[in-house]
């Protein structure tokens, strides 16, 4: 029998105007599995934090993972996951693709790595199928590889790691409200006008474009979006005066962590992220909403062995 501890961590995806193609790891925050393979067939799957998660694992996405794996590889195994930690569901900071890229990696690692990373993340994406209804790696592709990641093409899936500026910060906060992704998806329209199409490829080229050349204040410029924002900013309580008392206050740009309700702040210092999350947690205290917070460095790191 052999067995691995993995973190995977969370994530902010579409970073604005790249939906479904973009999105970073938030070092500090994550999930842990500890996995084994012994001889045989099978997934168990047993829950150590007062999260409720399926235990079923039929309903649990890191089993859509494990069989991918299992499918891609060729090898057989009866799988033991225990979920020692776990970001709530439902947050917007890439909580299936947490559990998804901890249960890819850690399968990698208990075979002795038979997949590239690309693969690692194929796996991944599978878990976010069951839990959103759509294969995304915007959040599976920053949970396994870290920093920032382009998704240039899902057929064949070809992702792309960004530079992370060394004065990217964010602050997040994740109130205690629970928007299903896959709710968040469905309400999008099916089409974009063409004058919108243009305004938000012309943001994504300048945000990679400040990613590369370290241009913070042109990342912030064109971390705009408004392909889904406008359809579900009304999750988020008092979303457009949030923003309002962030950017009077430093942050580069405000938007919604993936499909939310979490919401992050860009800066270019430390302070201005401390001071974006203080004005984040008093605009929910306000509301009588709880939530979690926090002001982070981004930085390169992704899933890995503990
Ligand atoms: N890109 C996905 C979406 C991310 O916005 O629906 C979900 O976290």
């Amino acid at each position: 029998m052999s067995t691995v501890r993995v973190f995977a961590p969370a994530s902010i995806a579409n970073l604005g105007c790249g939906f479904d193609i973009i999105g970073l790891a938030l070092d500090e925050v994550g999930d842990v599995l500890e996995m084994s393979a012994t001889e045989g067939e099978g997934i168990s799957i047993a829950n150590d934090t007062d999260i409720p998660l399926p235990e079923d694992p039929e309903k649990n996405v890191i089993t859509p993972v494990i069989r991918k794996f299992l499918e891609i590889t060729g090898k057989r195994a009866h799988i033991d996951v225990r979920i020692e930690r776990k970001i709530s569901p439902g947050s917007g900071i890439g909580s299936s693709a947490a559990s998804s890229a901890a249960a890819a990696y850690g399968m990698n690692l208990l075979f002795d790595c038979p997949l590239t990373e690309e693969d690692v993340v194929l796996c991944a994406m599978e878990g976010e199928n069951l839990a959103s209804g759509g294969y995304h790696a915007d959040n599976a592709g920053p949970a396994v590889m870290g920093g920032i990641v382009l998704i240039r093409g899902y057929e064949p899936l070809d992702l792309i790691k960004i530079p992370v500026p060394g004065n990217f910060y964010c602050a997040v906060i994740h109130p205690d409200i629970v928007v299903s992704t896959k709710e968040a998806r469905s309400i999008l329209p099916r089409e974009i006008p063409l004058h919108d199409a243009i305004r938000q490829w012309g943001n994504v080229g300048g945000m990679v474009a400040g990613l590369y050349s370290g241009n913070m204040e042109l990342v912030g410029r064109a971390m705009k979006d408004i392909v889904a924002e406008p359809y579900r900013k009304q999750f988020i309580p008092g979303f457009d005066e949030l923003r309002k008392q962030l950017l009077a206050a430093g942050a580069l740009a405000m938007n919604i962590a993936g499909s939310g309700p979490s919401v992050f702040a860009l800066a270019d210092h430390y302070e201005t992220a401390y001071r974006a999350r203080k004005i984040m947690n008093a605009h929910f205290d306000a509301l009588g909403i709880g939530y979690e917070s926090y002001a982070i460095k981004i930085t390169n790191k992704g899933a890995r062995e503990l």
